[in-house]
């Protein structure tokens, strides 16, 4: 029998008992730095955030109220797995007409936010000798998910000055016989980059040389576009090649529902019905009121979410026009999402140096680049209000000219 450790608090001993999955799983970045900040906080330090990954607006009242409903009505009880009936044929309303990609309830799974439903897509297609097509910069938590799965990931990097456009030359060059998912996140997060209708077709004309590579679009962003720019999906763009291509979305991002965990993967009945099988096994079905609030936020009105979209768009204005505005930094403006990825490496530092000496200097919290794959960069959110924006602004330039 191999020797038993006995204390947690020896370090060695606590790594032996860890799986060797989860020795290799990095914690996040962006909650270290985010701790960090409520420490400093919490000590009486001046602390201006500009790290936070969501909304700052409460869910909307008809939203809540749907909830509440839920809830006073006896919607407390085990759901089936996959999802309410009623929540996923909504959503397979919104993917058919609003998307126009057409779904049938049985292709969508409801999950515990966009992040469970890429966790179960991976763990469903990706096995040790496949390979995740990651276009970097990338959200921090696909990487650790494909290598949950035992898969390996190929970066395919982009570049500041291109606005971390993804190309179909550079897609094309980065397939090998073992590339089985590509993800494609638009309007992406860090870089709040968003695939335009022409190049969404250069991709698939690529997908349509290899017939072996699915495709996962990560759509949570989709309503938060600036002036100018439109979402589309893949699988509208490209019917014929609906089969493989995966999408995931949520309420988080659009409807100001972060803590309420309702996303969904919808896309081939029979991966779908793999994926249910996984979650019934693992978390089982969503919580249930917290679905009929999604019931109600899927289906309704998009005035709330055009109102906070709005809202979004003139501080993501204000944030681009004041970084542009300082010498030495590089920043195409942003079409989507809440963020701005400045390249800062004219400075001579390191992200993750650069980003705590803003926080121990001036005070300032903000993302390293380093976290999503390009340590050239610094991630700004304007999910704040518009003096909250203004004051990070002072601190970064004032920060920046002393360097
Ligand atoms: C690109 C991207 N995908 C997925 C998610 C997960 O969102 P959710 O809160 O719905 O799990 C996030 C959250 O930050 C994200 O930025």
């Amino acid at each position: 029998m191999p020797a038993t450790p006995t204390s947690p608090s020896s370090a060695a001993a606590s790594s032996a008992w860890l799986s060797a999955r989860c020795l290799a799983l990095q914690p996040s970045l962006t909650l270290a730095i985010a701790a960090k900040a409520k420490q400093l906080r919490a000590a009486g330090a001046d602390i201006c955030s500009l790290s936070a990954g969501e909304p700052d607006f409460d869910t909307p009242a008809f939203i809540r109220q749907a909830a509440a409903d839920a809830l006073e009505a006896g919607h407390t009880r085990y759901g089936p797995a996959a999802g309410e009936p009623a929540l996923r044929e909504a959503i397979a309303h919104k993917l058919s007409h609003e998307n126009s990609v057409p779904t049938r309830p049985e292709q969508v799974l409801v999950t515990n936010g966009g992040k469970q439903a890429l966790f179960n897509l991976f763990q469903v297609l990706l096995q040790p000798g496949d390979e995740l097509l990651l276009p970097s910069p990338y959200w921090l938590s696909y990487p650790d998910m494909a290598q949950l799965a035992g898969a390996s990931v190929r970066l395919i990097p982009s570049t500041p000055a291109s606005g971390f456009r993804l190309s179909a030359e550079d897609l094309e060059a980065a397939i090998s016989p073992a590339s089985k998912l590509l993800v494609l996140n638009s309007p992406g997060n860090p870089t709040g980059m968003v695939l335009s209708r022409a190049e969404l077709e250069a991709i698939a004309a690529v997908l349509r040389r290899h017939p072996q590579l699915l495709v996962v679009c990560d759509e949570i962003y989709e309503f938060l576009l600036a002036p100018g720019h439109s979402h589309h999906s893949l699988a509208a763009v490209a019917p014929d090649l609906a089969e493989r291509i995966l999408i995931v979305g949520g309420c988080a991002k659009g409807w100001a529902m972060t803590g309420w965990r309702i996303g969904w993967l919808a896309g081939h009945g029979a991966l779908i019905q793999a994926a249910a099988a996984l979650q019934s096994q693992t978390t089982s079905n969503v919580c249930t009121f917290a679905q009929y609030g999604a019931m109600a936020a899927v289906s309704g009105p998009r005035d709330c979410v055009h109102a906070m979209a709005a809202q979004f768009n003139s501080r993501r204005q204000r944030l681009s026009d004041g970084l542009q505005a300082i010498p030495q930094l590089q920043l195409q403006a942003p079409q989507g999402a809440f963020y701005a990825f400045p390249d800062v490496s004219a400075y001579g530092l390191d992200s993750m140096t650069l980003c705590n000496r803003l926080l121990d200097e001036v005070g300032l919290a903000v993302v390293p680049g380093v976290a999503f794959g390009d340590d050239r960069c610094i991630r700004l959110s304007c999910a704040a209000s518009e003096a909250t924006i203004d004051d990070g602004l002072d601190r970064l330039t004032r920060f920046l000219q002393q360097l």
